[in-house]
């Protein structure tokens, strides 16, 4: 048994042999007193003022006991909320800090001169590509440095291809030359994936047969998507992109989008992969930002399960986050955010990569709804979760509350 320093009181150091003991054990030593002995608390020792005016007896509470100078004390020595007891020590002992730096601030844009509003995302905006300018200026200003923008194309230029995708003239080629030539500094980050693009609303090409699902369906094609996202990923460095984000979650992508950037010569774009993407309904308002939702036409099913994750599973995000990470990822991504923070420590603990985190429009819209009613505090609340991230393990955290979250933070 080891010997066990357990305290000091009125100068005198006591030892013990063993160290599971409990309270009274200590009591007794400290008092050198037997703990039948210990006098119950008195009932005059707090003064009612301190508690507030009973109108019940109170009842004699024998556990606690009084110290010298005759107040209440519950020998408790180590007492954690010192370490809170000012702001000074609370920031001083904080973990995790999230900065500004941190968000990639998610922009819609469409080629329409004016601005749309988008009902499922309250002061989200569809972009003109001049208002989206003066968003971007606004955000970095306030020391948010990376910006995601999501196009919204028009109905007449969606194919089953998608090869508006790689159009060098198109909405996001050229929003990206107009950023990047105002604002250098600032990180321009793409998505890609078909289905802002696709006329069936899905992350890839559709089979015109029924080789998907039940035999009924037409699937959504893995490889020939691939040549496609290539083609998209080459044009959006060529525009000036920093980072290209595949989010369409077919196989192997990652390696050939990799291969293509640097057989181009973009051995400096980064590739964040959308790692561990979950078949989820909280992407239901981007999808109306959009008009992106799987559409009732399309020969594949309205969902996205035959390549996004099972909600049901962690163990897969482990053997999609080995695949991306072999196939070159820079950094890698978990989406949805708050309901998949575990998926953020597991990814987290079994990489050396910096992970992100994308809180989605679902959940967005979830605390912006509240907040509206007045139900939740929007700014406490937001920050709060921001830090959430960080704890579970994230470095970036894409957030459509970004900019205004960096607000608060300068305040
Ligand atoms: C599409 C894409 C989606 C989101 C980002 N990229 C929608 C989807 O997969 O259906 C959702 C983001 C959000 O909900 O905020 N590749």
């Amino acid at each position: 048994m080891m010997e066990c320093f357990v305290g000091a009181f009125n100068g005198v150091q006591v030892q013990r042999k063993n160290a599971s003991f409990g309270v009274g054990a200590i009591s007794k030593r400290w008092f050198g007193t037997t703990s039948s002995s210990i006098s119950p608390v008195k009932m005059t020792v707090s003064s009612d003022s301190a508690v507030g005016e009973r109108k019940f007896a109170k009842e004699q509470v024998s556990t606690l006991r009084v110290n010298e100078n005759g107040g209440i004390w519950v020998p408790q020595r180590a007492r954690p909320r010192r370490n809170r007891k000012s702001s000074g020590l609370r920031d001083m002992c904080a973990e995790n800090i999230v900065t500004p730096a941190n968000f990639i601030y998610p922009l819609f844009v469409h080629t329409k001169d004016y601005n749309e509003e988008i009902p499922s995302m309250p002061d989200c905006l569809r972009h003109s590509v001049e208002s989206a300018m003066k968003e971007i200026g606004e955000a970095r200003s306030l020391g948010v440095k990376s910006v995601i923008v999501f196009p919204k194309i028009p109905d007449e230029l969606k194919t089953n291809s998608a090869d508006e995708c790689y159009n060098p003239n198109g909405l996001v080629p050229r929003i990206i030359e107009e950023i990047k030539h105002k604002y250098p500094d600032m990180n321009v980050w793409t998505d890609v994936a078909l289905d802002p693009y696709s006329d069936q609303g899905h992350d890839g090409m559709v089979s015109q047969d029924s080789s998907g699902e039940d035999g009924k369906y037409g699937r959504v094609m893995n490889d020939e998507t691939i040549e496609q996202l290539c083609r998209q990923a080459v044009c959006q460095a060529r525009a000036g992109a920093d980072v290209v984000a595949p989010s369409d979650m077919m196989d192997g992508r990652v390696g050939a989008i990799r291969d293509a950037l640097d057989s181009h010569g973009f051995t400096n774009v980064s590739i964040v992969s959308y790692t561990a993407k979950y078949a989820s309904a909280y992407y239901g308002p981007f999808r109306d930002a959009l008009d992106s939702a799987p559409r009732e036409t399309s020969l594949a099913p309205r969902n996205k399960k035959t390549y996004q994750m099972n909600p049901a599973n962690s163990r897969e995000a482990l053997t999609e986050a080995a695949l991306d990470i072999a196939e070159g990822a820079d950094m890698l991504m978990v989406k949805p955010g708050l309901p998949y923070l575990d998926i953020v420590r597991l990814l987290r603990e079994n990489t050396h990569l910096p992970v992100s985190v994308y809180h989605v429009s679902g959940e967005y819209a979830m605390m912006k709804a509240a907040a509206q009613k007045g139900w939740l505090d929007e700014k406490e609340t937001v920050l709060e979760t921001m830090l959430c991230f960080k704890r579970a393990g994230a470095d970036a955290i894409l957030t459509y509350y970004a900019k205004q979250a960096a607000q608060w933070m300068n305040e």
